[in-house]
């Protein structure tokens, strides 16, 4: 009988996936076999069963999708699998290993992988980054944080990873907060025992629409009226502490007055939204008072997630971002 833990690779696409076009220009076309019989070492780690959920550059994936492979994963682990490998395009990587954490209570190793350089190119990143997530999903003890990106021998929680460079091999870092672990010389060492759970329930599906404007400097209401006139919920990346400039403090006020949640998140790299530091039409102690509901230390792109999982499954928007 074989010892190797049973692990599930799936397929999704992107830059690891890819094959280049007689331009040169890369589109995911290799199936999850494919990328395993590229990985000289992944079948010692594991017994993999392979997946291909779909083929295609991450930008094109969509919250419905990210509910899709969560079923997908859930399904795997119900048939038997200890670990979970996800290969993804690394542009929206962020936001599916996110999305993953919010529905998943699993009990299992999630990781996902991508590449930075397309697998024709001197350097390519694919391989060792499959087979760095492979030992991690091997690995028990890495349940306990949860889905994780694995980029570049570097394990992040999904909670704080972002891409944070285009094109660099090291394009993944946790700011405010680095890594939970690594992978050196095939072994996974990571740096803290458990990460809090960001689950909140399995829904039915993931097709609420929840917006996110950005604020700039000078921004009025009108995306906020827009917005609030089509979407479920809405999410402002404010500046600094959590701050709109003054033009767009009623809009918001008339959309949380209309019935909309509104979560209120920084578009800083880091730190969480203020509670009372400053006062004034648009500063986050006034946001706060009309109802905006903070997001904490939670970024802007993930805070859409959670408010639109929450709505989903019907939890307050409130319970569902009290730190
Ligand atoms: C994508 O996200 O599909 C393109 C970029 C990448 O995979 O690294």
């Amino acid at each position: 009988m074989s010892t190797r833990p049973q692990v599930l690779l799936v397929s999704l696409g992107g830059t690891i996936a890819g094959v280049p076009d007689e331009r040169g220009r890369n589109a995911p076309a290799k199936t999850a076999a494919d990328l395993l019989s590229s990985t000289p070492g992944a079948e010692d780690l594991a017994e993999v069963r392979v997946a291909d959920v779909r083929q295609m550059p991450s930008r094109a994936i969509s919250p419905p999708d990210m509910h899709a492979l969560a079923r997908e994963i859930r399904e795997g682990v119900r048939e038997g699998c200890e670990g979970v490998v996800v290969t993804h395009g690394t542009d929206t990587m962020e936001e599916t290993a996110y999305a993953l954490a919010l529905m998943l209570d699993i009990g299992v190793p999630v990781a996902l992988t991508g590449a930075m350089r397309p697998g024709h190119v001197p350097g390519s990143d694919g391989p060792a980054n499959l087979l760095a997530a492979l030992r991690v999903a091997a690995t028990r003890e890495a349940a306990a944080l949860g889905p994780v990106v694995v980029m570049h021998d570097e394990v992040h929680a999904a909670r704080w990873v972002t891409k944070a460079h285009t094109s660099r091999v090291a394009a993944f870092a946790s700011p405010s907060f680095g890594p939970v672990g690594t992978v050196l010389e095939g072994r996974v060492r990571l740096h803290v025992d458990s990460v809090r759970s960001e689950f909140l329930g399995v829904p039915d599906e993931l097709s609420g629409r929840v917006e996110l404007v950005w604020v700039s400097a000078g921004a009025d209401g009108a995306l906020v009226d827009a917005t609030a006139a089509l979407a479920d919920g809405l999410v402002i990346a404010g500046t600094g502490g959590g701050h709109v400039p003054p033009a767009m403090a009623e809009s918001l006020q008339k959309a949380v007055e209309g019935g909309l949640p509104v979560v209120l998140a920084s578009r800083c790299a880091g730190g969480p939204v203020l509670e009372e530091t400053y006062g004034g039409v648009g500063s986050e102690s006034h946001l706060r008072s009309i109802g905006l509901v903070p997001a904490g230390t939670l970024g802007p792109l993930k805070a859409r997630l959670r408010l639109m999982v929450a709505l989903a499954v019907g939890e307050d928007p409130v319970e569902a971002f009290s730190e």
